[in-house]
């Protein structure tokens, strides 16, 4: 066949492979329809065009504000609301346990945030295999390790308590979400291979991790949606060099300078209390059961999963406390009356903290009006189905609350639910439990933040040392929040001065 022969035989309406692609397009179409129809699940309420394809949730993350997006559609369409064809957002504080009690399984969406046939703690969808890894690790997270740790916060901490009175000492104006994000990835790494990342030291990204970890949500956010094209997509990228691939050979560099460290200087590669060394001593004890992959991946999911979600948790809390000067004034009270009753130390210690209402008050508040993730968490509806919110959703059916939905539920946290109030959790044990059982910054079940207890120890001691030390001024004082949601929920706009705290 010539090429013009081949050209004509190509785009000619009635060609083999027109008749094909032609065919291809009407089933799917079928089946959109189909499935839009299917008695089981047709009366959910939600966007047209959600009914028929994954292509209108596509376009809403693609937005970057999901969570007010997702709000509206509860505010509109109640507590059941469709937002792809077999997906399902929920309101129901009931649901809490349905949707995330032990041994659901995670949707189709995490696939895309990790390696395509390596799984991790963060993303494998395998429940089983999953809760074995879950506990080979559990032991690392727990409080007694943790506290361990505790001189990297407080490392950390004073670097970058540091470099803000260099700010005040300048007046300069500075983003400080993307201090704080510095301080977040410096101490993963002090936490995890014993080494900072440089960040702290004048703010530049010397390993451009920043971009990195950018470029890794926006994909995973959006690929997560059609993660069938995933493994494909992965591959291509890795292959030019693009995606998520820079992060994982920086981890994988950082991972092997460690080990080596441990092996050539300290001649003991179960030493020290790094997350690494002591992922290396249960490998060392048990290579089969420990392997060297889940030493990386343990390392690996730190750092995507660690980093981010701290800082943004902590813009949250310093946002909020310079937008309302009351609650700063009787956070800074609470310090200094604990101080001078020789209550707590200086810096203020996690176990310090526990001991602080007004911080925990304050700190839970702000993780509940700006939860990190920004998305449903999805989980597939089990055998025989399940009934949500007084829907019935067969097998197979995806549903999730969203943090930001839940944590809007008026019912729950009244009818201020939209305004930063910490005192709405001084208020009785009857009231916080209720709102306990719908506050879901951390997720919730199973697949729970087996990390949540570090960034709260990373909050419990910056936060005090800050307010502690500090007058912030917003730059621009009326200025509305800015964010871009790409699953985690980041602020772009926390512009202040400081300056160091008269006394
Ligand atoms: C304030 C900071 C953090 C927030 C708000 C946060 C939030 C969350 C949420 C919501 C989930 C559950 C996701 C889901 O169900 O779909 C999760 C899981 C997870 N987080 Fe965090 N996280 C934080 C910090 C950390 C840190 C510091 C680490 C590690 C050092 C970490 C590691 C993980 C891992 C490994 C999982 C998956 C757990 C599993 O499936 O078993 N996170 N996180």
């Amino acid at each position: 066949m010539t090429e013009a022969n081949f050209s004509t035989h190509l785009h000619a309406p009635f060609s083999p492979i027109f008749l094909v692609l032609f065919n291809l397009l009407f089933i799917f179409i079928l089946c959109s329809i189909f499935h839009a129809y299917s008695p089981k699940v047709w009366a959910v309420p939600g966007p047209f065009f959600a009914k028929f394809s994954r292509v209108w949730y596509l376009r809403q993350v693609s937005h970057r504000d999901f969570q007010k997006t997702n709000i509206e559609l509860h505010r509109r369409y109640g507590p059941v609301v469709r937002i792809a064809p077999n997906e399902f957002s929920i309101d129901d504080p009931e649901a809490v346990k349905i949707i995330y009690g032990h041994g659901t399984q995670y949707s189709q969406w995490y696939r895309a945030s990790g390696h395509p046939n390596i799984p991790d703690l963060f993303t494998d969808q395998n429940s089983r295999r999953h809760a074995v890894l879950r506990r080979k690790v559990a032991s690392l997270y727990s409080m007694t390790t943790l506290l361990r740790m505790e001189p990297c916060v407080e490392q950390c901490t004073a670097l970058l308590t540091e470099r803000l009175r260099e700010f005040a000492q300048s007046q300069a104006m500075f983003n400080l979400q993307y201090w704080l994000q510095c301080y977040a990835f410096d101490l993963i790494g002090l936490i995890t291979v014993a080494k900072r990342f440089g960040l702290l030291d004048d703010g530049t990204d010397p390993h451009g991790l920043f971009p990195s970890l950018h470029s890794y949500l926006v994909y995973c956010s959006h690929v997560g949606i059609y993660n069938e094209i995933h493994p494909i997509l992965y591959t291509i990228l890795s292959y030019l060099g693009r995606g998520g691939g820079h992060l994982r050979n920086f981890t994988s560099e950082q991972v092997q300078k460690r080990i080596q460290a441990l092996v050539d200087v300290e001649h003991k590669p179960g030493s020290g209390d790094d997350f690494l060394a002591k992922v290396m001593q249960k490998h060392g004890e048990d290579p089969e059961n420990f392997t060297m992959n889940e030493v990386f991946v343990t390392c690996m999911t730190n750092i995507g999963a660690g980093s981010d979600t701290t800082s943004i948790s902590l813009s949250a809390i310093l946002w909020y406390l310079l937008k309302s000067p009351e609650a700063f004034g009787k956070l800074r009270a609470e310090i200094d009356d604990m101080t001078a009753n020789g209550e707590i130390a200086d810096p203020v210690t996690f176990q310090n903290a526990q001991r602080m209402p007004y911080l925990q008050a304050v700190i839970k508040e702000a993780l509940r009006m700006h939860p990190a993730t920004g998305l449903p968490f999805g989980r597939v509806v089990p055998k025989r189905g399940a009934t949500i919110a007084g829907t019935f959703f067969p097998e197979g059916s995806i549903v999730g609350i969203n943090s930001w939905v839940a944590h809007n539920n008026t019912d729950v946290f009244g009818e201020d639910a939209a305004s930063f109030r910490p005192e709405r959790w001084l208020q009785s044990e009857e009231r916080t439990q209720k709102m306990e059982r719908y506050y879901i910054p951390f997720g919730h079940g199973s697949r729970t933040c087996i990390g949540k207890n570090i960034s709260l120890m990373e909050i419990s001691v910056l936060i005090p040392q800050l307010v502690r030390a500090f007058d912030f001024e917003l730059v621009d004082p009326e200025a509305e929040l800015e964010c871009e949601n790409l699953w985690f929920v980041k602020q772009k706009n926390v512009f202040c001065r400081v300056s160091m705290r008269k006394f």
